[in-house]
This record gives C-alpha cells, sequence and structure tokens, in this order.
C-alpha cells in the first residue's frame, strides 16, 4: 500500500480584507501518497497558491490539520521545520520574478547547498551546480551568467534546478507553465515527469485548467472559491467530470482535432446555480464530488 506524504486534514485558511472575511480556502481535505502527483485546479483566486503554501508551511492556517509523514506541521520542533524546510520546495509561475536579476544563476541555484550544508567545499559545491543544470538540460556555462540571458521556458530549468538543489521529496509546483508558450510547456512538463521518476518525487501541480496537468497527475483536486468541488483519479476527472464546474473546465481544454475545436461549446459555468454547498460524496471509488 502506498503511504500518504501528505494529509490535508478540514484545512481553512481565513483572511480578512476590507472589512470582509475571504474564506480563501474553505474546509479542504485530501491526501497526497508518496511518489505521485496531485493535480489543484481552478480559476484565479480559487484559493490553489493558498493551500500550497500552507503545506509548505511558509502559509497560515486558521483551522484544520496537515500531516506530514503522519506527524501534524504544527507538531514539528525546530530541528523538524529545518529539515522540512529542505524536504519541500516551491516552484513558482514567474521564474523571472523568481530569480535575482543581478545574481549569477550558479549564485542562485547554489544558494540553497550552503543554507543547508551541503557540499563539502566550494569546488563541491560547484560540481554539484554543474550536475543540477545538467539534468534540467541547462549547458554548464550557464552557471557565470544571468536570468535575462535566459528565455522564459531556460528560466523555467532554473528554477527547477534550484529546487532540485537541496535534495527534496516534495514540490509545490505553483503554475509553472502558466507563463509559457505551448510548444514549451510540454517539455518542462516532460522535464518534471522524468525528474520524478527518477528521483521518486512527489508533486503538488498548480493549474487553471486540465490541459496540460492531466499528463502528469495521478489524482485531480479541483477548487471553486476555496472548496473541493470534484476529486478523484485523473482518469476518471478527466473522462467523467461530475460537477459542473469541472465540465466547464473542461470544455475550455483545447482539443488536437481542428474540427472539434472548431464546433466544440465552451461551456459557462453559471456559479449563481450551480452547487457549491453541501459535502463531498463519493460516486465511484475514491472520486467524489461537492453534492
Ligand atoms: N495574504 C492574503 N491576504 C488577503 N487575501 C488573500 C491573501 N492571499 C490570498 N488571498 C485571497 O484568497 C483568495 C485565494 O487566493 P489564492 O492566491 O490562493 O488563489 P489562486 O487559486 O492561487 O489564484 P491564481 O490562479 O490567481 O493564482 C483570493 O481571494 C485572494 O485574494
Ligand atoms: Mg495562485
Amino acid at each position: 500500500m502506498t503511504k500518504n506524504l501528505f494529509e490535508i486534514k478540514n484545512l481553512s485558511v481565513h483572511f480578512h480584507k476590507n472589512h470582509h472575511l475571504i474564506k480563501a480556502v474553505d474546509q479542504v481535505s485530501f491526501a497526497i501518497p508518496a511518489g505521485t502527483t496531485v493535480g489543484i485546479v481552478g480559476e484565479s483566486g480559487s484559493g490553489k497558491t493558498t493551500t500550497g503554501r500552507a503545506i509548505a508551511k511558509i502559509g497560515p492556517i486558521t483551522s484544520g490539520e496537515i500531516l506530514f509523514n503522519g506527524q501534524s506541521l504544527s507538531s514539528f520542533t525546530r530541528q523538524q521545520t529545518y529539515q522540512f524546510r529542505r524536504q519541500v520546495q516551491m516552484v513558482f509561475q514567474d521564474p523571472f520574478a523568481a530569480l535575482n536579476p543581478r545574481q549569477k544563476v550558479g549564485t542562485t541555484i547554489g544558494e540553497g547547498l550552503e543554507n543547508f550544508h551541503l557540499g563539502a567545499n566550494r569546488h563541491a559545491r560547484e560540481t554539484k551546480i554543474i550536475d543540477l543544470l545538467a539534468e534540467v538540460g541547462l549547458p554548464s556555462d550557464a552557471i557565470n551568467r544571468f536570468p535575462h540571458e535566459f528565455s522564459g521556458g531556460q528560466r523555467q530549468r532554473i528554477g527547477i534546478a534550484r529546487a532540485l538543489a537541496v535534495a527534496p521529496k516534495f514540490l509545490v509546483l505553483d503554475e509553472p507553465i502558466s507563463a509559457l508558450d505551448v510548444s514549451i510547456q510540454a517539455q518542462i512538463v516532460n522535464l518534471l515527469h522524468n525528474i520524478q521518476q527518477q528521483q521518486q518525487l512527489t508533486y503538488m501541480f498548480i493549474a487553471h485548467d486540465l490541459s496540460m496537468v492531466h499528463h502528469i497527475s495521478d489524482s485531480i483536486v479541483v477548487m471553486y472559491h476555496g472548496k473541493i468541488v470534484e476529486t478523484g483519479p485523473t482518469q476518471l476527472v478527466y473522462h467523467h467530470p461530475l460537477h459542473p464546474y469541472t465540465k466547464a473546465l473542461l470544455s475550455a481544454v483545447p482539443h488536437a482535432d481542428p474540427i472539434y475545436e472548431q464546433h466544440k461549446r465552451i461551456i459557462n459555468f453559471d456559479s449563481t446555480t450551480a452547487v457549491t454547498s453541501g459535502h463531498l460524496v463519493e460516486k465511484e471509488a475514491q472520486h467524489f464530488v461537492l453534492a
């Protein structure tokens, strides 16, 4: 039986903005089995990043619990938190904003090595950085270059190398391909998939829709207004969506067949009539929908 690397139980994250209560994440529960990818999809503001930040222990929690290897993040000792910071890394949507423009790529990738005292000396760290560059498909001379000298896709490879430097177990990939050309998106997804296989990593992959994530995800969590409206194995959610919001998300996925593309109907999700309250009900094995 696969064990869960993470278990998220009734997680809520509330914010106060201009005297309004924002339920950014509202009673969310799901598990992330070790070695798998969970795809989190939903429109802007649905609570994806807030969930990811809570799981990575860099964002607040209002109530609920997050277990890592069965232990609650809130019960971590200082030493456990330190180890957790190494084991859990984030990759962001906009690699340019996430990279220091005045810092050489090698320095950026090497920061984690220094922070966690990995690599015996400067030479060992430099060798490691060159290995990491090769791993993400970049030439070794990238080490002495600056972020602006690279394309968007290459910069995302740098962001991935930086995350991998500390030999993590888990990556929160927060829309890592959303800012890239469609032709580049598949390359980055393939790279992430290969790295996952080689290093037995576990991923949380955040995206707006299912167009790319379904290729890499074992299971899908669909969020809407802070709630999970549907979750299940990717094949079930992708091919037999149950919730109207998931159906709307899927209707926006580009189709390979141009005739189909021409005649397809984009379903507009009518939030006024769709059910977004209630409880998750299991419709098939592991396939839940909010009803
Ligand atoms: N620090 C904060 N203070 C106040 N409100 C916040 C904060 N962080 C997030 N929110 C609000 O919480 C809600 C969920 O935001 P979140 O960033 O998690 O959504 P998202 O699904 O990641 O959206 P996007 O696809 O645009 O990245 C939004 O209404 C957002 O404005
Ligand atoms: Mg976000």
